[in-house]
């Protein structure tokens, strides 16, 4: 396996905003732009990394643009950064254009919202482990839980790369096909056959989607129809690698299923970061020590946020 990011170059870089497209209710992508030498080292920003993004200084959407519900988050102050991981980095004329797909929730969302091209956003990283490009192996199953569909999408186009062979498939859930945070909605067949998301189509790899409510692909949890699909192609697993992000309740059973089929798997972590650099210690992730019944805590922002499966304790 490749290297994980553990120790790439970090800093603190002004991006310029290029672009900011809503795409679903409440989903959004952003456009950051980096020159100089914050375009060379986001270059190198890899798949599960994150960024640490200062919005308090970013306009608020106007007033009638801000969705129910988050009137309160709208007059709160922002003092902390925020975590934000990529789905795309393209580098092109010595510039760096990273894209982050995001979800309106709170009161630094709300003002991602709010910034249009040509705005400026302090922004630190790349930062933490990302997840390792498997090279050995043949078949890579990609499982997202709502927005860890972001990192997920960056794997996916890295995993199929140039001379690569791999076979790559993504199992995507939701609650319902409203909130899939994808661009273009998905048309009457897909809806009923439950693939074929455009933006991983575009890097030739297969979807299955699936929605509590059985209003887009699989009715049921995504586990399940990873579970089924997977219990159906019998894959060789020293040759298949699992890689997840989600809800830790996803990533728990993603991991089980992966274990009793004897599969590698990684998975993302999510946890609230206040600096996001090691300092702080507020992002704690409890883990297995190797032959014993202890465990320690690592940090999701340093050890993490992607953590070999068999390392993490997950609760369910
Ligand atoms: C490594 C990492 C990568 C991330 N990547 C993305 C991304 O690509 N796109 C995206 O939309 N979001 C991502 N997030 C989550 C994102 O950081 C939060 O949604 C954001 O901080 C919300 O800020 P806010 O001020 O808008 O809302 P807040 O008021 O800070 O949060 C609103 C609500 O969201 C929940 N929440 C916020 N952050 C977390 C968290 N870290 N873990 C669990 N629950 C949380 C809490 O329940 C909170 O009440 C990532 C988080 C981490 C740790
Ligand atoms: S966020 Fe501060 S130590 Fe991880």
């Amino acid at each position: 396996m490749t290297d994980n990011g553990a120790g790439s170059t970090k800093g603190v870089y002004e991006a310029v905003v290029r672009s900011n497209k809503e795409i679903g209710q409440r989903f959004y992508r952003l456009g950051l732009e980096f020159s100089g030498a914050g375009g060379e080292t986001f270059a190198e920003a890899r798949p599960g990394q994150f960024a640490q993004l200062d919005l308090s200084g970013a306009p608020l959407p106007s007033a009638g643009a801000i969705p129910e519900g988050l009137a309160d988050a709208a007059r709160r102050g922002i003092i902390l950064r925020r975590p934000f991981s990529f789905c795309d980095v393209v580098r092109k004329d010595r510039k760096t254009q990273v894209e982050i797909l995001y979800c309106v929730v709170g009161p630094a969302s709300l003002r991602m919202k709010g910034l249009s091209g040509g705005d400026r956003v302090s922004v630190i990283g790349p930062l933490g482990r990302s997840f390792s490009v498997a090279e050995k192996k043949r078949y890579a199953l990609l499982v997202a839980g709502g927005m860890g569909a972001g990192p997920l999408l960056y794997l996916a186009k890295v995993l199929t790369g140039e001379s690569s062979k791999m076979e790559v498939v993504v199992f995507a859930g939701a609650r319902t096909r409203e909130v899939l945070p994808f661009r273009r909605p998905l048309d009457e067949i897909s809806r009923q056959l439950g693939f074929s998301l455009g933006e991983f189509a575009e890097y030739g790899v297969k979807s299955q989607v699936a929605t509590d409510d059985g209003t887009a692909g699989y009715e049921g949890l995504v586990t399940d129809c990873f579970s089924e699909w997977l219990g159906e192609k019998n894959l060789p697993a020293r040759d298949t690698i699992v890689y997840a992000c989600g809800p830790e309740a996803m990533l728990a059973q993603v991991a089980d299923i992966a274990r009793d089929k004897n599969i590698d798997c990684e998975v993302s972590m999510e946890r609230r970061m206040a600096c996001g650099i090691g300092l702080c210690q507020s992002c704690a992730v409890e883990c297995k020590v190797e032959g014993s019944n202890e465990s320690v805590y690592k940090l999701c922002c340093e050890d993490g946020p992607v953590f070999d499966s068999k390392e993490v304790i997950l609760s369910s």
